[in-house]
């Protein structure tokens, strides 16, 4: 059957189109709920039996993306959504096949797109022809064309892009914590195997979304933008992070540098940080270089450079807090430190990747006693450590504060407050939060990742 966009149009305001997202995780899972907002039935299929059965037992996993909580709710209720780990069985239901599925890197930082592979090999066996598949996962340019299409397609040739069934991607944009405020502002790329089936999924996307969506000559330039744009940003904070050491040794405060700088028309601000972690951008700057060294191994050194830079960043804030320690005349070795923020960014709960765990690895490797506060992580066990429940009660007796994670609940600690409380008032400080000059005014021994003295 040839996909139309008539069809398609049709199909859509009869309510007649079942999708299915395949991933229901921190992307998929919001994407799902916005289709079945928009009142198609949709289907999310996962192989975490446990994330199954909690959602269609009415429990939203993602408690940190605001707005989310009452559209699940709305279609759950409305029954116009539900989980399931049978892909076999929602295929033989769908019109409209999502993948949101994870695209890490192994421990060699090689990308793993083995779980888009995995199901690429189950559309083989299960897709019902005439069903458009769209491929919202980041992957490198060219995977889709010399790599999953293949592998649906089938050696026998079972099927056919671009006319027995639709192929394209839409590769996800949104930010972890405000997913749905990005789903309503930011515009989406989109590429297929043909003008047609580009069509077709601009079509149903603005069913779902209100955003520009912007026509891709094809899958491979689609993914080519997404990468660029977070490997701009990976790269970019590899430069802050060194004007930050460069500046902690000139006696010049890097943020003030930075806001200064952002006043000029063609400065994008980035700020200096313990590292740069998350599924994304650190994968990112890896499937780009995967990709650039089949070509020339010599490609993309700035990115190699860039990821050595940010990698290293966690011994950058171990050298602060030494010096502390040592201008504290006290030992790290038995001293209490206690971590503020796990997660890799703020306002979320994610540890993937997160610096804090090089940082709390290297600080027990000094035979410190970790402790973590973490808004988002109460009375879990965190990187082997059991996370403390309250922040007051953690800062007694602790020797030192290390601030990882800007998380709103940190920006208002005052410095008199912490050396109250703490029973030696060491604090380092590697996002920029606590006011080097009020600190150091109340007595702190402070350290400001980027701060010059
Ligand atoms: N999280 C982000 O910030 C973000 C932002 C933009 C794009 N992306 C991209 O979106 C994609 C999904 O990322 P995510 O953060 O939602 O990942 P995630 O790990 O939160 O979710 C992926 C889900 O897929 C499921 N899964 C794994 N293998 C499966 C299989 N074979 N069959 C069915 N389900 C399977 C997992 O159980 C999990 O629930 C990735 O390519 C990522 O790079 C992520």
């Amino acid at each position: 059957m040839e996909l139309t966009t008539d069809m398609l149009i049709q199909a859509i305001q009869a309510g007649h189109i079942t999708v299915c997202t395949i991933g229901i995780g921190r992307i998929g899972l919001p994407t799902a709920l916005s289709f079945a907002a928009s009142g198609l039935p949709t289907i999310g299929v996962d192989i975490n039996s446990e994330l199954v059965n909690s959602i269609n037992n009415g429990k939203f996993p993602l408690k940190d993306e605001p707005g989310y909580d009452v559209i699940f709710e709305k279609v759950i209720k409305n029954k116009n959504f539900y989980a399931t780990t049978k892909i076999d069985e929602a295929l033989s239901k769908s019109d409209v096949v999502l993948l949101s599925l994870p695209t890490p890197m192994d421990k060699n930082n090689v990308p793993d797109y083995s779980a888009l592979k995995n199901v690429a090999q189950q559309l083989h066996d299960f897709l019902i022809p005439g069903t458009l598949v769209i491929v919202e996962s980041t992957v490198e340019p060219g995977f889709i064309e010399n790599e999953l299409i293949p592998i649906i397609e089938g050696n026998e040739k079972k099927f056919n892009a671009g006319t027995s069934f639709g192929i394209g991607v839409c590769p996800e944009t949104a930010n972890p914590g405000q997913i749905l405020n990005d789903f309503e502002r930011l515009p989406r790329l989109v590429g297929a195997v043909n003008e047609n089936i580009a069509n077709i999924i601009t079509r149903l996307y603005k069913h779902i979304f209100t955003v520009e969506l912007i026509p891709m000559p094809d899958c491979k330039t689609a993914n080519a933008v997404k990468l660029t744009t977070n490997v701009f940003r990976d790269v970019n904070i590899a430069f802050v992070n060194e004007l930050a050491i460069l500046f902690e040794n000139l006696g010049i405060d890097t943020n003030k540098v930075l806001e200064a700088a952002k006043t000029k028309y063609n400065f994008q601000i980035h700020y200096p940080g313990p590292g740069v972690g998350g599924p994304c951008l650190p994968v990112n700057s890896y499937q780009l270089l995967n990709l650039a060294k089949k070509i020339n191994p010599d490609l993309l050194k700035i990115v190699k450079t860039g990821r050595e830079i940010n990698e290293k960043m966690p011994e950058h804030v171990i050298i602060l807090m030494k010096s502390c320690f040592k201008e504290a005349n006290k030992e790290i070795e038995n001293s209490e430190i206690l971590v503020l923020g796990v997660s890799y960014k703020p306002n979320v709960k994610d540890i993937q990747i997160s610096p804090a765990e090089p940082i709390i690895q290297s600080l027990k490797d000094l035979k410190a006693k970790v402790k973590i506060y973490d808004p988002y992580f109460k009375n879990l066990e965190i990187f082997n450590v059991k996370t403390e429940s309250n922040l007051i009660d953690a800062l007694t007796n602790t020797d030192a504060l290390l601030l990882i994670t800007n998380h709103r609940e940190f920006h208002d600690l005052e410095p008199s407050f912490l050396f109250n409380r703490m029973r030696t008032p060491i604090v380092v400080d590697s996002r920029g939060i606590i006011d080097q000059k009020s600190a150091k005014n109340v007595g702190l021994i402070f350290k400001g990742l980027g701060k010059g003295e």
